[in-house]
């Protein structure tokens, strides 16, 4: 998880400080639509490349993240490979920490089960989606899903790579899935020209273990204000505190409250271990 930790309050708030004018002289990826291509689809990965997991009844298929960083090596990724090579879940504006799962994806996952939160043919946006567990989940229900990740690295060797190991019809994959790469703010202005009407917003955008850097709180924000359906639901699943980084649910959550376009309510909480959380946002008609 992440390294940094500040058991006195003062140092963490000049840290903060410091990370966010940080931030502000980094350059954010552009945003751009990846296809899968037929060597992806043909490519057959064995036993040894991947681990099962459960969700309710549902085994899911995950490309060992042993196998996705041997691949990164072969394709000379080399910013991604450096980060792992630091043992860094993440390196702002450069990998932002999409190759493993982490542990709110699993509450989501969970929850969305319990609660049958996907209908056929919903449109749903999995929003920093790493493997894409959420969004793997949703298209076994038959929905219709787009993958968004900051890294193209990862949406190539991990996210498309977990999809197929998890769904075999070419056709309905192809037709029934997008990827996408690239900054947030980015990813809403293509998304804005795609798809200008509300019809073709989504039913259902989550997310999981994205507020970690308030620097990051207005794109990801703008994202659910611009693209999800007057009827639409947002999930955002997260850690209460991240230590010593300073993104926190209770700051992401007044920023939505204090724009007053959406209802917003806390529909899970974490009973054990580093508290967790799941907001429900729904527009206020
Ligand atoms: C800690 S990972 C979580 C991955 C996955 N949702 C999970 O829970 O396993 C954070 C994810 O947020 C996304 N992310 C973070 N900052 C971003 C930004 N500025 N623009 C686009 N995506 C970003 C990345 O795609 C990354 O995979």
């Amino acid at each position: 998880m992440f390294k940094f930790d500040f058991s006195n309050n003062e140092e963490a708030r000049g840290v903060l400080n410091d990370k966010n004018e940080e931030n502000k002289n980094l350059t954010w990826l552009p945003a751009t639509e990846i296809e899968i291509t037929d060597e992806q689809f043909s490519k057959k990965l064995s036993e040894r490349d991947y681990i099962t997991i459960t969700f309710e009844n549902v085994e899911l298929k995950m490309i060992k993240s042993e196998s996705a960083i041997l691949n990164l090596k072969a394709k000379k990724h080399d910013k991604i490979i450096k980060a792992e090579s630091q043992h860094s879940d993440l390196i702002p504006a450069i990998y932002e920490g999409g190759l493993k799962i982490w542990e709110c994806s699993y509450d989501l996952g969970k929850y969305f089960y319990s609660q049958n939160i996907f209908c056929k043919n919903s449109k749903v946006l999995d929003l920093g989606c790493g493997t894409g567990i959420i969004g793997i989940l949703a298209l076994l229900k038959g929905c219709t899903v787009h993958f968004q990740d900051y890294n193209s690295e990862v949406i190539e060797l991990v996210t498309i790579p977990n999809v197929l190991l998890n769904l075999e019809d070419r056709q309905k994959i192809e037709k029934n899935t997008q990827f996408y790469a690239g900054d947030w703010e980015r990813f809403v202005e293509l998304l804005i020209k795609k798809y200008p009407n509300e019809t073709e917003k989504y039913d259902v955008i989550s997310t999981c273990e994205t507020i970690y850097n308030s620097y990051n709180y207005q794109k990801l924000y703008q994202v659910f204000k611009q693209q999800l359906k007057k009827d639409g639901v947002g999930y955002i699943a997260g850690k209460v505190h991240y230590f010593g980084i300073g993104g926190n649910m209770k700051e992401f959550e007044k920023l939505i409250k204090t724009d007053n376009v959406f209802n917003v309510e806390t529909v899970w909480r974490s009973e054990e271990g580093l508290q967790r959380e799941i907001l429900k946002l729904t527009h206020r008609h």
